[in-house]
């Protein structure tokens, strides 16, 4: 028996990485998905390549950070599927002008990242880009979330439901991302487990994955990493390399599924050992 068969999942950022993995691995275990993606083309291809597996799924445009557009994603789900029982919310950036899949523009805007003295990087630390990324990465999960449980209590879909929000590792360490994407996380955890408790009552679970260092074009920027800051990276890591999105998926399809039954305010972190210190 598919392991979730009948059901009906919403992935935000459904078009690259993460967001992708998942999508491909919740509709081969009997999803229909709702892929949700700012970038069109990466989103309709992950519409493809379900369909040509045989799975079903359908693509929305949808930049997290507007309200109206999560409510289209919402309305996709039951319009298109009659329901609404999971959501993975996986949109997300590094910095405020990230693109996934611009690596030029990635290079550039992360150089600020990796400045030698931090304590002059905090001094200089660009607000429009604390910012944007807590408006996408903190704000956008937030209304993504809203659009979906509202559409789920008035669809009559909430019992048996399953929120799972991507956080990282940069939630709880200060040594893996910014300092506004670790914020930005640790907001994502923060909502998690407020919303574990009160979504409780509805039926509806809410779990986080806090990834280590996956292989995505969100890390594909490392490669520019001076050697030393790269080696350091990896050096704490026990397993030695970084993960894969299939192993983050696979977290996400336990979570959303009904083995983790009683699993509710809990945060997975699939990351190669990180955590082990
Ligand atoms: N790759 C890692 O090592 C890692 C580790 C921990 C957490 N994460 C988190 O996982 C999530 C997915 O990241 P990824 O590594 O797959 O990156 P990715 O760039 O491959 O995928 C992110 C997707 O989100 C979409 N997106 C960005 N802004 C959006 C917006 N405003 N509205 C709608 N969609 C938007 C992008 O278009 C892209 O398709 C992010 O939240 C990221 O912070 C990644």
């Amino acid at each position: 028996m598919a392991r979730l068969a009948g059901k009906v999942a919403v992935v935000t950022g459904g078009g690259n990485g993460l967001g992708r993995a998942t999508a491909l691995r919740f509709a081969e275990e009997g999803a229909a998905v709702v892929v949700a993606d700012l970038l069109d083309g990466a989103g309709e291809e992950t519409v493809r390549l379900i369909e040509s597996a045989g799975g079903r799924a359908t693509f929305v445009s949808v930049d997290v950070t507007s309200r109206a557009d999560n409510d289209r994603m919402a309305r996709t789900a039951i319009e298109a599927f009659d329901g609404l029982h999971v959501v993975v919310t996986a949109a997300g950036v590094a910095t405020g002008e990230y693109v996934s899949g611009d690596l030029e523009g990635a290079q550039k805007a992360m150089r600020a990242r990796f400045e030698p003295d931090p304590a002059r990087g905090f001094v200089d630390l660009d607000l429009d880009d604390w910012q944007s990324v807590l408006d996408i990465n903190l704000t956008g999960t937030l209304k993504s979330l809203q659009a979906c449980v509202a559409a789920m209590l008035d669809h009559g879909c909430a019992a048996g439901g399953s929120l799972v929000t991507i956080a990282s590792i940069g939630a709880k360490h200060p040594d893996a991302g910014s300092l506004q994407y670790g914020a930005s996380k640790a907001g994502v955890w923060w909502i998690t487990k407020k919303l574990a408790r009160d979504l409780v009552g509805k039926g509806i679970r809410v779990n986080s994955i806090g990834p280590g260092f996956i292989e995505t074009n969100m890390t594909a920027i490392m490669q520019f990493m001076p050697p030393a800051r790269l080696d350091h990276i990896l050096g704490q890591i026990p397993m030695g390399r970084m993960g894969t999105p299939l192993e983050i998926a696979n977290a996400a399809l336990f979570l959303a599924s009904d083995e983790a039954s009683y699993f509710t305010g809990e945060i997975l972190h699939p990351d190669g050992g990180f955590f082990t210190d």
